[in-house]
């Protein structure tokens, strides 16, 4: 969108000259000329009103695209043994501190493989009432590792991570768990997710199956290489230079350090000092941390941070963008701010009118 002039804006948006003039009004910019060159947040926020999904463009010429680390999520039935694989898998205990064992919110951290090939791993909730993370989880993910325990079988949140992973159109690789126990069986949880539709490679496909146990640390090697040979298949690069663009995976409220959002960076490099606008919210980052807790200059691709300095808290599944100045940053959140309201509204109205009917 940079430096396209209003009236190529409106044929990309299939909106008449006149309405994108009248947004730009609204937001308080001069829309005196069609031809007039416009600024690429102003030419995103109008594009955002009119309900056209926008991914920044950029000048390809300088763009350095470099290979990046896979984001692999861990997804899969209550208790089947995520979080105590991730632990396992970089050698910590984080299941045995968290409350009542069950993991609440989307935890996300860098294990460095022992091939020395990093990759960024988001662990997810599998109670029942957190289809939501996780299905953030495989938006945002490049691999989904579906955990299932070999002595409960498949499950109905095994089903819904399968279902988010298609949806998401997320590669899935296996790991059967807990394959210590005395009732496992591996073969049996084979056949039942044969059975759900999953074309397994032993059986002619291209899902990669592999057994585990995080309590005895077997198979880990396996499954650091069905990921990174999952991951080589897909060849993920990204863009280093420029301006990031970044996702939330959670946020949360601190006392002392006011919103924090626990985001990925997707591509470009995010700095700290940047204005940024995130979902509806927008701020300055004060400072970016990574997952140790370590305060860091800048983000680069598939790095998962914690950013401090945001005015108000985003959710997660927002995107982040940078912006050049603190009065764009306000603008910008402004506008969505607008058409968030708005489409609330729409759906509201929608839904009274869906009740209406259905009592007539
Ligand atoms: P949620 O986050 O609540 O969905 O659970 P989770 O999938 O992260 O499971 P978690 O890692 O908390 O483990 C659940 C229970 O299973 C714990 O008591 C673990 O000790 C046990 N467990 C996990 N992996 C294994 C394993 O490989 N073998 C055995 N025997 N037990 C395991
Ligand atoms: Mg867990």
């Amino acid at each position: 969108f940079e430096g396209m002039t209003i009236n190529e804006l409106a044929k990309r948006c299939g909106e008449s000259t006149s309405t994108i003039q009248n947004i730009i009004i609204n937001v308080g910019e001069r829309a005196d000329s069609e031809f007039g060159a416009l600024s690429i947040d102003i030419a995103e926020l109008v594009a955002m009103e009119v309900g056209v999904n926008v991914r920044r463009l950029h000048s390809d010429e300088d763009a350095q695209i470099l290979p990046r680390p896979p984001v692999v999520t861990v997804m899969g039935h209550v208790d089947h043994g995520k979080t105590s694989l991730l632990d396992a898998l970089r050698q910590t205990s984080l299941a045995a501190k968290e409350a009542g064992g069950i993991t609440q919110h989307l935890g996300a951290f860098v294990v460095g493989m022992q091939s020395g090939a990093p990759i960024t791993f988001l662990d997810t909730p599998g109670h029942a009432a957190f289809s939501a993370m996780r299905a953030r989880g495989a938006a945002v993910t490049d691999v989904v590792v579906l955990v299932v325990a070999a002595d409960d079988g498949v499950m109905p949140q095994t089903l819904e991570a399968m279902s988010h992973a298609k949806a998401a159109n997320v590669p899935i690789v296996v790991a059967i768990n807990k394959c210590d126990k005395p009732d496992a069986t591996p073969e049996r949880v084979k056949v039942q997710l044969a059975s759900e539709g999953l074309p397994l490679e032993e059986m002619g496909g291209d899902v990669q199956v592999v057994e585990v146990s995080a309590t005895n640390k077997s198979g880990l090697d396996q499954l650091e290489e069905a990921l990174l040979l999952q991951a080589e298949l897909m060849d993920l690069k990204a863009r280093i230079n420029g301006p990031a663009q970044a996702y939330v995976v959670e946020a949360r409220l601190d006392k002392g350090r006011g919103p924090l959002a626990t985001a990925i960076v997707k591509a470009g490099t995010l700095v700290c000092g940047q204005h940024v606008v995130v979902g509806c919210e927008w701020g300055r980052i004060r400072s970016i941390r990574d997952m140790a807790r370590k305060v860091i200059p800048q983000a680069t691709p598939a790095m998962p941070v914690e950013i401090e300095g945001l005015k108000g808290l985003p959710m997660a599944g927002d995107d982040i963008v940078v912006v050049e100045s603190e009065e764009r940053a306000r603008m910008l959140s402004e506008g969505r701010r607008k058409k968030h309201e708005k489409d609330r509204l729409l759906k509201l109205e929608e839904e009274r009118q869906k009740i209406s009917e259905a009592e007539l």
